[in-house]
């Protein structure tokens, strides 16, 4: 399969950066203060990423999972509590409850937008229940007007790992004015990326207090006298990181509006390909940052997608095999694990098994490439399959 159609040039390499970085890096250093209390990038980043997402609460943290496990704590969840995921996500969705104890109660996705499925989800809440986490799938909202009925019917509060998914909409409303907590990751592949990194949006300020808190080892911002007042850990971000994803942040809005114009071309192009089906778009989701550009070849086989994902990205294409169900990985059995099997979860999440072998997803730099360019992956893409 080596001699085929290649990338005929350069697609945009990722992380992006410029002198704003470099100043902001500058900046931070000659500040003298390199943690954040008593430093003024973090609390400028907090404030500027939270008035983006159209919230008054941002919480900088060291990455996407330790967001996930804090905005878990503050709302409760701990051993004997039960945690609603989509089987279909990357295993930080199901690693962070359990890392507090909590059951991860995978459940099936849907077939063509690849997020949480509403009535999946509906069937699984029982008396233990105590948060339901939707995740963004690869910038595609998931539907937020059942989620947010079944969670205010239910009294059970939503956690969007919106890790994928900054800047994104839900019928006009940004991630931060949906009324639930959203956790981020600025891990270097993500939409704005200090190399590591995390945010988590809360509604309230008693909330955005619990957490702080919680993340600065159960200290008080003004402590000076050692008194911890609550359990917690060290997950502050440094000044360095905020200030670059200040900078990042200032480039989200043009390289979504970039991913926005590029994916209906690509999406079309890679749907004439025979045996290949996009991702789908719910219109609902109006404004869909692009965190990867997803596919399926369904009945192709998990050795024929590694040897496809292989050749596409000899050929120039950043592609990547899906995640696999959670419930396929030994990290889950490990601890606070549901009292069911391997089998008799995948026979309640039969799309995420098959998106676990027939899913494969482009790095959204493809999405910033020229108009042209989304014809030349598509074509590479159309011959590998062939080739294969
Ligand atoms: C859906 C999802 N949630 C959480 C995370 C965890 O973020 P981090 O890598 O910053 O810990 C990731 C990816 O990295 C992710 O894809």
């Amino acid at each position: 399969m080596s001699n085929g159609v290649r990338l005929g040039s350069e697609l945009p390499a990722w992380p992006q950066y410029g002198d704003e970085e470099r100043q902001a890096l500058i900046r931070a250093l000659e500040q003298g203060q390199w943690w954040r209390i008593g430093g003024g990038e973090v609390d400028a980043f907090e404030a500027e990423f939270a008035a983006a997402h159209g919230s008054e609460h941002a919480l900088a943290v060291t990455n996407g999972t330790h967001a996930l496990e804090l905005a878990l704590e503050v709302l409760g969840v701990g051993a004997g509590s039960e945690v609603i995921v989509p089987a279909f996500t990357f295993i930080s969705s199901s690693q962070a409850a359990q890392r507090l104890g909590a059951v991860a109660v995978p459940v099936d996705v849907d077939p063509d937008t690849y997020c949480i499925d509403p009535s999946a989800v509906e069937a699984a809440i029982g008396p233990k229940t105590r948060a339901i986490m939707p995740v963004h799938m690869a910038g595609q909202m998931c539907d937020m007007d059942a989620l947010g009925k079944l969670s205010a019917d239910s009294g059970v509060p939503l956690i969007q790992d919106a890790a994928h998914a900054h800047g994104a909409r839900w019928r006009g409303k940004r991630v931060g004015e949906l009324g639930s907590v959203a956790a981020f990751s600025f891990q270097n592949g993500k939409l704005m990326t200090a190399g590591e990194g995390g945010a988590v949006l809360f509604p309230d300020a008693e909330m955005y207090e619990k957490g702080f808190v919680r993340h600065s080892c159960g200290r008080p911002r003004t402590d000076r006298g050692y008194f911890h007042r609550t359990s917690g850990s060290n997950f502050r971000l440094n000044e360095f990181s905020a200030s670059v994803l200040r900078a990042q942040l200032a480039r989200l809005d043009d390289q979504i509006t970039t991913r926005e114009q590029r994916w209906p071309v690509l999406s079309r192009l890679l749907a004439e390909i025979p045996g290949v089906v996009p991702q789908s778009r719910d219109d609902r989701g109006d404004r869909n940052p692009h965190y990867m550009a997803m596919f399926r070849v369904p009945g192709i086989t998990e050795e024929r997608r590694a040897k496809v994902v292989d050749v596409l990205i000899e050929r120039g294409v950043p592609a990547f095999v899906a995640f696999r169900a959670v419930y396929r990985t030994d990290a889950f059995w490990e601890v606070a694990a549901p009292d069911l099997t391997v089998d008799e979860l995948a026979r309640r999440c039969p799309h995420s098994e098959a998106l676990t072998r027939d899913c494969v997803w482009l790095h959204h730099r493809v999405l910033l490439g020229s108009e042209e360019q989304m014809h030349e992956v598509a074509a590479v893409v159309a011959d590998v399959l062939a080739d294969a």
